[in-house]
This record gives C-alpha cells, sequence and structure tokens, in this order.
C-alpha cells in the first residue's frame, strides 16, 4: 500500500510513556475521541515524524481496543531521523498524521499452536497478538524475547506477570553473539505451529535457516527495514520491463518498487520490507541480489521481490 500524507488520520499524541530504555510508547487517539478504523493482530501504521519523515510501527495494543493506537519507537541514532524525531519532538498534545493500518504480518487463525520469536522492538507486533489472545488464547503459545539486558526490554513487567510467565523465555545476550539463545531445539522438529518472528535481521535470517525444513506456508517475519536502505558496495543497474521493455535506472538508495512507482507504473506490495510476498515478480534475465525474507532457495533463480532486492548484473529483466 503506498501512503500518501494526503490521506492519513490526523490523530492526536493522548500519552508518552518508557517503555525501557531508549524506546518510547505514543497512544494515538481522534482529537474528538471517536472510535479509530479496526486493526488486526500484527498490523502496522505509518506515522509522520514531526521532522517529516514517514515511519512504519507496528500497533502494540489489543485490537479489540477500538479508540487508540499505540505504537513504540526505538531511539536509533544510526538511523534516517525519524525515530529521532519522534523521541526528540513528538510531544502530548500534538497532532501526529497517521495512514489506516494495514498488515502484511497477519495472525493465521490455527489450533496447533504458535512460536513467537522477537528481537528487541520486535516485540511490538507480536504483544499485539498476545494481548489479542485475552484469557482465552485460541491455541498453546510460547514466546522467546531476546534482548540485551533488562533495562533494555520493552513491556519486561507486562511479560513477567504469573499469568504469562510460563509462556514466556526472555533472554538477555549481554550484546555478546556468544552468549545468543540457541533456538535449534526449538525448531528442530517441524511441526503445524505456526512460527511469527520479528527482529534484526539476524535473527530474522537465523529462524528462517533453522527452519528451512519447516512448511514455509507456517513461517511468518516482519521487518520494518526501509527497501531502498542503501549497502557500502551497492550500485546502480538497470531494471527492464519484459511487456513493455522499458527500463528504468535503479539508483544506490532506491528500491526497483521506488523507481517503478516513480515512473507510473503499477506494482503490487504490501509490507514493502521484503517479508509479506505481495510483490514477487518472475525474474526473466539477470542475476538477483536477493534481500528477502520470503523466497526459498529453489525460487532464488527466477523470482525477486523488487521492494528490496537489487541486481548482481548490470541489467535484470523482469515480468512486468
Ligand atoms: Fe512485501 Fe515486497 S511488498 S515482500
Amino acid at each position: 500500500m503506498q501512503i500518501t500524507t494526503e490521506a492519513m488520520m490526523q490523530l492526536r499524541i493522548a500519552s508518552v510513556g518508557d517503555a525501557a530504555n531508549g524506546i518510547r510508547t505514543f497512544e494515538l487517539r481522534a482529537a474528538d475521541g471517536a472510535e479509530l478504523p479496526p486493526f488486526t493482530p500484527g498490523a502496522h501504521v505509518t506515522v509522520q515524524a514531526p521532522n517529516g519523515m514517514l515511519r512504519k510501527y507496528s500497533l502494540c495494543n489489543d485490537p479489540n481496543e477500538r479508540e487508540r493506537y499505540v505504537i513504540a519507537v526505538k531511539r536509533d541514532p544510526n538511523g534516517q531521523g525519524g525515530s529521532l524525531s519522534m523521541h526528540d519532538e513528538a510531544r502530548e498534545g500534538m497532532i501526529l498524521p497517521t495512514s489506516l493500518p494495514d498488515n502484511a504480518f497477519p495472525l493465521v487463525d490455527t489450533r496447533a499452536g504458535y512460536i513467537f520469536i522477537a528481537g528487541g522492538i520486535g516485540i511490538t507486533p507480536i504483544l499485539s497478538m498476545i494481548r489479542s489472545f485475552g484469557e482465552l488464547p485460541p491455541a498453546p503459545w510460547k514466546l522467546y524475547y531476546f534482548t540485551q539486558s533488562p533495562e533494555t526490554t520493552a513491556f519486561l513487567e507486562e511479560l513477567s506477570t504469573p499469568e504469562l510467565r510460563a509462556n514466556v523465555v526472555i533472554h538477555h545476550d549481554c550484546g555478546d553473539a556468544a552468549q545468543a539463545f540457541d533456538l535449534w531445539p526449538v525448531l528442530e522438529r517441524p511441526s503445524s505451529k505456526h512460527i511469527y518472528c520479528c527482529g534484526p535481521r539476524g535473527l530474522m535470517e537465523a529462524v528462517r535457516d533453522m527452519g528451512g525444513h519447516w512448511n514455509s506456508a507456517n513461517l511468518h517475519f516482519e521487518s520494518f527495514a526501509q527497501g531502498g536502505a542503501a549497502r557500502p558496495d551497492d550500485r546502480p543497474f538497470t531494471v527492464r520491463l519484459a511487456a513493455s521493455g522499458r527500463e528504468f535506472e535503479v539508483p544506490v538508495g532506491q528500491s526497483i518498487l521506488d523507481v517503478l512507482r516513480a515512473g507510473g507504473c503499477e506494482v503490487r506490495a504490501s509490507c514493502e520490507s521484503g517479508t509479506c510476498g505481495t510483490c514477487r515478480t518472475r525474474l526473466l534475465e539477470g542475476v538477483a541480489d536477493h534481500r528477502d525474507m520470503v523466497l526459498m532457495p529453489d525460487e532464488m533463480d527466477d523470482h525477486i521481490m523488487p521492494c528490496v532486492s537489487r541486481a548482481k548484473t548490470d541489467t535484470i529483466v523482469i515480468d512486468l
């Protein structure tokens, strides 16, 4: 879903709180207190930070709460400035332009059970799922939640209550990879449970690799990485559309999706971060530089996710 600021709701910041060191929550309400458009567990909104940047944040409150949205924002001094603006400039009472909720990480209805895996601020969409269960979860569930320390663990108190403790494993690695939690015993034996993982790229890749023998339909990932985020060795390339022969130059710092949209082309997309699968497109010529969490190894030669992936060859041809 392409977000335009004209289509945004003008929501008021009703309260600001601290969920952990460097993580702040913002409660958003309609200025007149009216009900907000409904959302489902795992949904996100795009907000316009006070500095004008558009940023996606998961809604972490219970979807049954109809009069408010709650987001949690981690301060990222090395980011592009959106989180700093939210932390330093967004204040109670201010209006925060906010999109309608969208969900690229929907909770599948199953009786088989859920395995939730969250790293750091990746807890937010999963917390909404857990909160939506209330006192009668539809299926057994277990949360594995990884952070550096208790001080940086958002919602620690809530997740440590006696009611939830049996279902929640919280592990602190002190920022040392050698102390990372070993997920292999959790994922070793595939089942019909659904795995939901949100967190840093390294965690999601580890889960994808360890879960390679699971049914891919049971693995769900959510990421808020920006599709055009540049890596040091990125270079421009050309994308050609097979149907029309039109060619577009994709510069460093922009995604194929960005460029095609700017050129007036319609491309189906949702998460725009390489996790939902909506933008899956056939790759007809050239070699892709895959950056998504969706494609399985046997699909990588002839498919590409234009919202995040780039090219290793000077030109690629895609089936659009
Ligand atoms: Fe979700 Fe590309 S839009 S994977």
